[in-house]
């Protein structure tokens, strides 16, 4: 019989897994964003509201991910809130990693997929607003592109399973 063998996660991310921060739908959210597929059950959903200032004054997740995925959305809303939209453009899944002390190897296309994720609702954001400022890239960024991906290999799989 196959045994498993529990990951090695650091105690940031066990303590945030169990006691999650801004955890829910964020009903008038300024904008927000999936990554993931729910056909494989990794998915995030990220809620922001965002003042005239392009300033983010709230902050919220959706997970149905592991806990490194919920540890991972519950700290990166608790970076962005108060910070330019900007500044939170630039928040990389490493620095989520560091912030939570550390994220097993395996586990790193969890945080990937959360700041894929915010990327997709700081993008939709400025599109509702009809504007792109000069610091948002044109083209999709290493993480957004990786989420994509992984939704695309996971629509895939999910396609085959049914299959079988
Ligand atoms: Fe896929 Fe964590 S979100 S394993």
């Amino acid at each position: 019989m196959a045994s498993r063998i529990p990951l090695p996660y650091s105690p940031k991310v066990l303590e945030l897994f169990r006691n999650p921060k801004n955890l829910g739908r964020m009903e008038n959210a300024t904008a927000s964003a999936t990554a993931g597929s729910l056909a494989c059950g990794d998915m995030i959903a990220i809620y922001l509201k965002i003042n005239k200032d392009d300033i983010v004054e709230k902050a919220s997740f959706e997970s149905y991910g592991c806990a490194a995925n919920i540890a991972a959305a519950s700290v990166l809303t608790e970076m962005i809130k108060g910070k330019p939209l900007k500044e939170a453009w630039k928040i990389t899944w490493r620095q989520i990693s560091d912030e939570l002390g550390g994220l097993p190897a395996i586990k790193y296309h969890c945080g990937i997929l959360a700041v894929g994720a915010l990327r997709r609702a700081i993008r939709a954001y400025y599109k509702k607003k009809g504007r792109r400022p000069e610091w948002l890239p044109e083209h999709l960024t290493a993480e957004e592109r990786q989420a994509l991906e992984e939704e695309e290999l996971m629509e895939k799989l999910a396609k085959m399973r049914k299959k079988l």
